[in-house]
This record gives structure tokens, C-alpha cells and sequence, in this order.
């Protein structure tokens, strides 16, 4: 069962915010040292499970385990054998006997807390239909190399209330940025996200008008309009007022940046004229996925305490 000191990285909503900030900032060392000092991972294994597609997740995980001297075994969900019959818990308990740290992208976030709770060894959240944790460590690095401190900060969300934006709802809470989320009303983030965001004092807003979301904003942020797994049924109709374009970008502040995890989908969610304009920093964000999961595979794996 579950061991509470096992350092899983599942959910952002369940850490001290100092820790958080710890792996950031070890995150921009990591960029500054590639071998994150002595590649203290020589001997780990990191097993990467993907239920769904990844180009990001899957390259910068591994490159950045082999920087650190480790190495990594890719599965895919459909060729394990918890695909045809075999249950999660006992999948959890074989590779604990082999590998020193499980990364996991699925569907239902119940997959991995279950994952979690029966792994010997720390459980990484790669992405679930819930949240997306990972990725924000990445974002708020991002914001701050260009930008400097994101607290106190005003950061806009227009388009769909997926996964993305609820670990932008915990990231909110934990980095203390002002997050206004613009949504149509049946996209909305789980009203429990938002309930806890108020309850932990945070300053996150629910509105269903772009505009009124992004104006004077320091960062404006958008993901695909449909998730994988999402039936995209009426999705483009709904979601077209929340695209941001260069007339909408031009509400928040000037030296506003536009922030998307990727993949992007042009001429949905955000036009070519800002994604590949002045003020977008995509490319670094992504960049960034590598850094950052350096310092959340070195906690998990015991080679940093913060
Ligand atoms: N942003 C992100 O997680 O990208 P991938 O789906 O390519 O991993
Ligand atoms: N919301 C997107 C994020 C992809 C990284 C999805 O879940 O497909």
C-alpha cells in the first residue's frame, strides 16, 4: 500500500509551495548545468507509460533522465498487459521491482492515484484528463525568465476549462498569481478545483467573456479546444470567441506574453500571428519541460532535498 514517504509528484494542489518553488529554481540550474552537477540519476531507470499520444513529454523526460546519467524504458498502454486483464496495482507492484520511478500519461486520474498507491516507488503525473502538472512547472519558469516573478502577477486563460487549466487553478494558488479563466459556460473547470482555489485564498476568477479576461493581463494562455479523449462534438462552435488573435491579445498589457503548452492547433485556439508573433513564448515553455522534469525526477529519486 501507499507509503506517504514515497515522493510521488501528482498534483501541485498537494504541496508546499515552497517545494514548488524549489524545483523551479533547481529547474533553471539545470538549464545552467545540463548534468544537474554530477548526474546524480547514474543507475536509475524511469518507466514511462503512455496511454496517450506525446512528443514533448516522452523526448523531454528521457533526454532529460539520460542527462542526469539515468535511463529510461518506454510502454505503451496497449501493448502492457493492464491493457488485457492484468490490474494496475499488480503492474505497479512488477515494475517497482525493476525501475526507480514510474511516469505515467493516462486517461482517468483514478488510474494513476492507483498507480501511485500501490508503486514502491515515486509515481509522476505525465498528464490525466484532470490535470497536466508537470507542464506548469515548466510555464512558470517561463513567465519568470522572461518576465520575472509571476507573483502577484495577472495571468488570463482563454478557451477550454481542461486539464491545463485546473493545474494553472493549483499553480495559481501555489505561485500567488491573480488566474482569470475565460470559458464557455459548459467548458468550465470541476467547480471542486475552483473550490478549492478559494478556500487555499487563491485569486482565481471564472468568467465566459475572453475580453474581459485578458484586459490588462501579464500573460495570456490557451490550449488545443479539444483534448485527447475529448469528443469534439460543437466544441469549435463554442470555443471560436475564446481564440486569441492579435485583436484580443492586444487588451491585455503590452508587454503581455502568450503562453500555450502545445501541441497548438493554428487557426483554432490561436491564430499563426500569435503564436509565431513578438510576444509568444512557446518555444521556451517547451524547452522548458526539460529543465523542470530534471528537478522533479531528482526530488522524486532522492538526489535533491528541498
Ligand atoms: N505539452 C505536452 O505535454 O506535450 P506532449 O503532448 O507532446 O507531451
Ligand atoms: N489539454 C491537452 C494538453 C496536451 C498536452 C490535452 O489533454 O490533450
Amino acid at each position: 500500500m501507499s507509503d506517504s514517504a514515497i515522493r510521488h509528484f501528482l498534483d501541485l494542489d498537494t504541496f508546499e509551495p515552497s517545494l514548488l518553488r524549489a524545483m523551479v529554481e533547481d529547474g533553471k540550474t539545470m538549464k545552467l548545468d545540463p548534468t544537474g552537477g554530477d548526474k546524480p540519476l547514474v543507475g536509475k531507470t524511469l518507466a514511462m507509460i503512455f496511454e496517450k499520444p506525446s512528443t514533448r513529454t516522452r523526448v523531454s523526460f528521457e533526454v532529460g533522465m539520460k542527462q542526469l546519467g539515468g535511463d529510461v524504458v518506454v510502454l505503451n498502454g496497449g501493448d502492457l498487459q493492464f491493457g488485457h486483464g492484468e490490474t494496475i496495482a499488480d503492474t505497479a507492484r512488477v515494475l517497482s521491482r525493476y525501475v526507480d520511478c514510474i511516469m505515467m500519461r493516462t486517461y482517468e486520474v483514478e488510474k494513476i492515484q492507483e498507480m501511485s498507491q500501490y508503486a514502491t516507488v515515486p509515481v509522476i503525473n505525465g498528464l490525466t484528463d484532470s490535470t497536466h502538472p508537470c507542464q506548469l512547472l515548466a510555464d512558470v519558469m517561463a513567465y519568470e525568465e522572461h518576465r520575472g516573478p509571476i507573483a502577484g502577477k495577472i495571468v488570463a486563460w482563454s478557451g477550454d476549462g481542461n486539464n491545463m487549466a485546473a493545474s494553472w487553478i493549483h499553480a495559481s494558488v501555489k505561485f500567488g498569481f491573480e488566474l482569470r479563466i475565460a470559458c464557455p459556460a459548459e467548458l468550465a473547470p470541476d467547480p471542486a478545483i475552483l473550490d478549492w482555489a478559494r478556500k487555499a485564498g487563491g485569486k482565481v476568477t471564472l468568467l465566459h467573456d475572453a475580453e474581459a479576461a485578458v484586459t490588462d493581463a501579464d500573460c495570456v494562455v490557451t490550449d488545443t479546444w479539444v483534448s485527447m479523449g475529448d469528443d469534439d462534438t460543437n466544441r469549435h462552435n463554442m470555443l471560436a470567441p475564446f481564440r486569441v488573435d492579435e485583436t484580443l491579445m492586444a487588451k491585455s498589457k503590452s508587454d503581455a506574453v502568450f503562453m500555450h503548452c502545445l501541441p497548438a492547433h493554428r487557426g483554432e485556439e490561436m491564430t499563426d500571428a500569435v503564436i509565431d508573433g513578438p510576444q509568444s513564448i512557446v518555444w521556451d515553455e517547451a524547452e522548458n519541460r526539460l529543465h523542470s522534469q530534471k528537478a522533479i525526477l531528482a526530488w522524486c529519486m532522492g538526489a535533491r532535498e528541498f
